[in-house]
């Protein structure tokens, strides 16, 4: 219709669904006559680099329709510009160059200024176009701070001017405080739905309503029991659902089923899930989780963690700030540290039973 509408950012912890809903949204928008771009911010990869080829696809696309034509392609010059410029300062950036550069558009060298005035052109040609762009962005956690800062001043550009551009983002909790650090009018400019488990209402119909779908039916207290170990987060009760499924010898699902798929689901968390996590991690940095761990599942002070490795809480600061950037805790408030994987503290506490100090 033309209005303005917020971008939105979804937070939560590591395997609650946020990737699924998010190619969800996308898969609905493209069935809309949107246009999508669909990007994953890995750690080591830059902002320009991923965006650049994905923005020149989305304006090829609106080249083609007449309307747009020619804004289209005046973005595929700022494209250009964009690219040859910004090449110097981030080297893994490699994009199809379709038209010459104009001279000032998009090729000043900072990055702000010229994704800006990228973004503009793109949503400008998304509008005569009638239809919009929608970036979808997942792992926005990992963005470096000023790409991050750059994304946000443009899309704030583009929303000031009500161009149909707007970004869809997920990532972990910690993307709250990194997008107020890095533009304070973040708050404002996004809106932050929390994706959680499910309550318990919502896991007992994920286990059975699947199942009764094709004949199969779960004993009332098998299926709690699953709720009840998950603790209603998604990808737990995927993994339990299919190991009841598999220990089953016959409809319906018994308690008995459900006990023995809770060791193999166990084992095979600590197996993958869990165990990938563990396997980045230095020998300092698991012991500060096991500290945490030993104070159960969490939030916990930092000075309490402290207290369990008989160490001052300034002298753990870096250690904490880089199992933060690595995505494994965050910080629900200040002085506060949780867990950024559900259940990771029982995992701790198996993987290394003994507390070294
Ligand atoms: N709506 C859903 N329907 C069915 N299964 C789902 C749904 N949402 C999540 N799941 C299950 O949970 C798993 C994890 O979901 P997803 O990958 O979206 O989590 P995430 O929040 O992106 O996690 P991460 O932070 O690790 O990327 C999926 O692989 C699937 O098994
Ligand atoms: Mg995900």
């Amino acid at each position: 219709m033309g209005n303005s509408a917020k971008s939105v950012l979804m937070v939560g912890l590591r395997g609650v669904g946020k990737t699924v809903l998010l190619d969800q949204m996308r898969s609905d928008a493209e069935r809309l006559g949107v246009h999508t771009i669909r990007i994953e911010a890995p750690e080591n990869r830059s902002l320009p680099a991923l965006l650049a080829p994905k923005l020149r696809l989305a304006l090829l696309r609106l080249s083609h329709v007449e309307a747009a034509r020619d804004y289209a392609q005046r973005g595929l010059r700022a494209l250009a510009g964009f690219a040859k410029t910004l090449k110097l300062k981030f080297n893994d950036l490699e994009v199809g160059i379709d038209l010459e550069p104009e001279a000032g558009l998009a090729d000043n060298g900072d990055l702000e200024g010229d994704l800006t005035a990228l973004m503009e052109q793109t949503g400008v040609a998304a509008k005569a176009a009638s239809t919009a762009v929608v970036l979808f962005v997942d792992e926005l956690q990992y963005l470096k701070e000023d790409e991050f800062a750059a994304l946000i001043s443009a899309l704030h550009r583009c929303a000031q001017q009500k161009l149909p551009i707007t970004l869809v983002g997920a990532g972990l909790p910690q993307l709250l405080a990194l997008a107020g650090n890095a533009k304070s009018y973040a708050e404002r400019l996004f809106d932050f739905p929390q994706i959680g488990p499910l309550t318990p209402g919502e896991a007992l119909q994920a286990i059975v309503k699947p199942a009764q779908e094709i004949g199969v039916d779960y004993e009332q207290q098998a299926a709690l029991a699953i709720v009840t170990e998950t603790k209603g987060f998604p990808y737990f009760l995927q993994e339990w659902g299919k190991h009841a499924w598999d220990c089953a010898q016959s409809s319906p699902i018994r308690l008995s089923d459900v006990r023995q798929a809770s060791r193999e689901a166990v084992a095979a968390l600590d197996e993958s899930f869990f165990r990938v996590r563990f396997d980045r991690l230095t020998p300092k940095e698991k012991q500060y989780l096991r500290a945490m761990a030993e104070l159960g599942q969490g939030p916990h002070r930092s000075g309490d963690i402290a207290n369990i490795l008989h160490k001052r809480a300034n002298a753990l600061g870096p250690l904490r700030a880089s199992l933060i950037l690595k995505g494994m805790i965050w910080s629900p408030s200040h002085g506060d540290t949780a867990f950024t994987v559900p259940l990771f503290h029982e995992f701790m506490r198996r993987i290394m039973p003994e507390l070294e100090k």
